[in-house]
């Protein structure tokens, strides 16, 4: 199977050899952790503090426990979604040199500000040791490469351009939910409907999730070299096609919640549209994960498709560990380490977390629809880096860039944002 991946400011495209990836029906059998000494506790820092999140962080815990019984997990999750409070917290941690046992980072450019900083031991030899490096895909390996080294062990692969919508809702509005919208002029016709209907069109909540939002607008607008180029600075930030990008993101905007900055993370947006009080939601495919959770089924409650304009295109991000320089107990991280890679970790923990496994000797026969979808897309889509989720960016320039568009949802003004966002890209592209 040859697929393209197109990652970090690079976003070179290259050709991918994933065969298996999220698991094929011809898949080795699966791989099991292998025994470790290490005893006493292993803190592990996440942003899997609750609902959906946790349940999934809870699923990979007890593999963890089967594989090492003389191991204590110690749960240091930080709440906040995306890792929103989560990631200054842990720089402070590793600026005071008092690192937990593994934390967890997106792959992409966001690992690569600890690499850079000399914060993460290098994993290369964990790798050969537990015969890791045949168990991913090749290029998603030469993406954490660094210099030869590898720093990290991906625990899943998340998609940011997912819509998910409320099937009722979209009924009796006269929207068809089994032909969702395939460009924005098309969707903004739907939520039209939608608001002469009563209800809100779309869900958003607090700063990431309209960060998330503005990425896959971009995406959209600009399409997929477009959008690449946004970070690599082939796509000029000041240009007539990104002004005319941010004004649909400011019209689709204008279909959310007027309430969003005060709902505290993604999952009360989601609800919106469980609830009925809201026909959409852009959301990061831990939504699957919350939808099954509480119980709701595909087609009949809920329904998905990717943002329109974006069909085709796979936004990527990924969740990977890490053994932090100075941690209390690297053995004990290691053996943590270990279970995330192996195949049984990163089956159950995929199931309940919504996302495709990064082993491709995991089993997913029993995934949902959603993540079999998924599966496939990610092995025939075009492949681009999520911005709100550390692919992209630096966590810098997120930070920077996310503030200036948590300002636009106050004041609207396009040429602040685009002279705001073309500074920033100015600032920090390399
Ligand atoms: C992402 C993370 C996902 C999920 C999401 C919402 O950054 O990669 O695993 O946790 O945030 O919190």
């Amino acid at each position: 199977m040859r697929r393209s991946l197109t990652l970090i400011a690079a976003a070179a495209t290259l050709g991918l050899t994933l065969a298996g990836c999220g698991g094929s029906g011809q898949a080795p059998a699966e791989s099991a952790a292998p025994a470790s000494e290490a005893t006493g506790e292993v803190g592990v820092f996440t942003w899997w503090a609750d609902g959906s999140e946790k349940a999934g962080l809870d699923a990979l815990v007890d593999v963890f426990k089967t594989d090492y019984p003389n191991l204590t997990f110690d749960n240091l999750a930080v709440a906040g979604g995306a890792g929103s409070q989560a990631k200054s917290v842990l720089a402070a941690q590793l600026k005071a040199g008092t690192p937990p046992d593994s934390f967890q980072a997106h792959a992409g450019a966001e690992l690569q500000d600890y690499i850079d900083a000399d914060q993460l031991e290098d994993l290369t030899g964990f790798y050969t040791e537990n015969k890791l490096t045949d168990q991913f895909p090749k290029d998603l390996i030469d993406r954490l490469t660094v210099d030869g080294k590898i720093y990290s062990v991906p625990s899943n692969i998340h998609r940011s351009n997912v819509v998910w919508a409320n099937v009722k809702v979209l009924e009796k509005a006269g929207v068809d939910p089994a032909k969702p919208a395939d460009s924005l002029e098309a969707w903004f016709a739907d939520m039209d409907k939608i608001k002469a209907s009563g209800k809100t069109p779309l869900a958003v909540a607090g700063t990431w999730t309209q960060t998330q939002l503005f990425e896959n607008v971009l995406l959209s607008s600009l399409g997929v070299d477009g959008y690449n180029g946004l970070w690599n600075g082939q796509t000029d930030w000041k240009g007539a096609e990104v002004t005319k990008a941010i004004e649909a993101y400011k019209k689709t905007l204008s279909y959310t919640n007027s309430d969003r900055d005060s709902l505290s993370d993604w999952a009360p947006a989601t609800q919106l549209v469980e609830d009925g009080a809201a026909a959409y939601n852009l959301m990061g495919d831990w939504a699957e994960a919350k939808f099954a959770q509480d119980g709701k089924k595909a087609g009949t409650d809920y329904s998905y498709f990717p943002m329109p304009g974006t069909a085709g295109v796979f936004n990527f991000l990924a969740d990977s560990f890490t053994l932090p320089v100075g941690a209390p107990n690297p053995a004990g991280a290691k053996a943590w380490l270990s279970t995330i890679g192996s195949a049984e970790g990163q089956t159950a923990f995929n199931k309940v977390k919504g996302s495709i496994p990064a082993n491709t000797t995991a089993k997913t026969d029993d995934f949902s629809e959603y993540q079999k979808s998924a599966i496939k897309d990610f092995s025939q889509d075009k492949i681009v880096s999520s911005l709100a989720h550390g692919a992209a960016v630096p966590v810098a320039w997120l930070n920077e860039l996310s503030t200036a568009v948590s300002k636009f949802g106050g004041d609207g003004n396009v040429s602040a944002l685009q002279d705001a966002a073309a500074a920033t890209a100015d600032k920090f592209a390399k």
